[in-house]
């Protein structure tokens, strides 16, 4: 793939050096629908990829190819500015945007993008093109500013530019994971660490869906916007800057409407549970880590309603099978993956036998990535 991608660019652009930067995608292991309110999460890196190759202009050109749209977009440096049509460039234009507003120039460049992550899989295609582009922006430039700033820029090109209030999980995951840890983030303070996966004779296999998800960005951002709702009115009592800093929410239960208080439980439950899955991965307990799995999936059903019938279906399965220790829904949800942690001698059973009855209940195929949790953007580009 890398070097198709390579290829494309020379094709484009001509012969002579460039760079290129490899970026993986990311699972979130626990902690769903929390990271914009300061919560814990526990993704890890995926090894499906972007890559991006680029090379600074001597005009005031930006180029940019995208390999998998097959499209070409060409724009100066003095328009960059959101663009209607061609959607996959605003994850480019957006980090451009950014690095112009902490003060730097921009030259003209050009760049050739694509890669093997599935788009709206849930996976974070988005967050790897951004991070992707700001890691390349920096090789080429040779401007160098700290991870957790490129990760904060990152996080505003996608929503400041794209317009979508994602927290900061996946560009924090996407630049940092380590190959065969998770990777625990407190999104308040910004602190991480990493978390050993000692799978013995477990494996994470991803089951996309491949729904549709057509409106899980307005979906989302009600989320956001709901939550937020809810730490306004509880600041009227308590001083608190985000839902996950409050330990017992039932105090609040009558003074948020029915729909608020069920969102802002998650959140408080969630959060509780992403230390306990933490400790167990701590001491080799996986089917207390699995069963956090399935408690998390319940509540993003039931409590957060970010979940679909096909997810619940692959849930439901996975919960029947002898050899599964859990499942859940990974990402923003309402189509994408579900996640599911499994005996690595059951995998071909679990596939042979989910496909034929999702096949026939949705009238679609399920696509599977067993994954193997990878180095992030950092470490992947030296
Ligand atoms: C999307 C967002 C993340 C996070 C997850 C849900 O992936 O980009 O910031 O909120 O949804 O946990």
């Amino acid at each position: 793939m890398k070097e198709q991608i390579e290829k494309v660019f020379t094709e484009k652009f001509g012969g002579g050096p460039f760079i290129t930067i490899t970026t993986p995608s990311r699972a979130n292991l626990i902690g769903e629908h929390i990271d914009y309110q300061g919560g814990y999460v526990l993704p890890a890196g995926v090894d499906r990829f972007i890559f991006s190759c680029g090379r600074k202009r001597k005009d005031n050109r930006i180029k940019l190819l995208s390999f998998n749209y097959n499209q070409y977009f060409e724009t100066d440096t003095e328009n960059i500015i959101y663009q209607k049509k061609y959607k996959w460039a605003n994850y480019i234009l957006g980090v451009l945007a950014e690095y112009r507003k902490l003060g730097y120039d921009i030259p003209g460049i050009e760049i050739a993008i694509g890669g093997n992550i599935p788009v709206g899989s849930g996976l974070s295609s988005s967050a790897a093109v951004e991070i992707s582009i700001a890691v390349l922006f920096q090789k080429i430039t040779g401007i160098e500013i700290e991870p957790l700033e490129l990760i904060k820029l990152a996080r505003r090109a996608e929503n400041e530019f794209v317009g979508v209030s994602c927290g900061i999980m996946d560009q924090f995951s996407i630049y940092l994971s380590k190959k065969d840890n998770a990777l625990l983030i407190n999104c308040k303070t910004l602190e991480y660490r990493y978390v050993p996966l000692l799978m013995d004779g477990l494996k994470f296999l991803l089951v996309d869906t491949k729904k549709e998800r057509s409106l899980s960005s307005s979906v989302y951002n009600s989320r956001v916007a709901s939550v937020k709702e809810a730490v306004g009115i509880i600041r009227q009592y308590r001083d608190i800057e985000f839902l996950t800093e409050i330990d017992d929410i039932t105090p609040y239960k009558d003074k948020l409407s029915e729909e608020t208080y069920k969102r802002a439980l998650h959140i408080v439950e969630e959060n509780k549970r992403v230390l306990e899955a933490v400790s167990c991965l701590e001491r080799n307990d996986f089917n207390g880590f699995g069963e956090l799995m399935y408690q998390s999936h319940k509540s993003l059903k039931k409590l957060y309603e970010v979940s679909c019938e096909e997810l619940d279906f692959i849930v439901g399965f996975a919960k029947n099978i002898d050899g599964v220790k859990g499942a859940r829904l990974t990402g923003a949800g309402m189509g994408g993956c579900a996640l599911v942690l499994l005996e690595e001698s059951i995998i071909s059973q679990f596939i042979s036998e989910l496909t034929p009855l999702y096949q026939k209940t949705f009238g679609i195929n399920p696509e599977f990535y067993l994954f193997q949790p990878v180095d992030g953007a950092l470490y992947q580009n030296p």
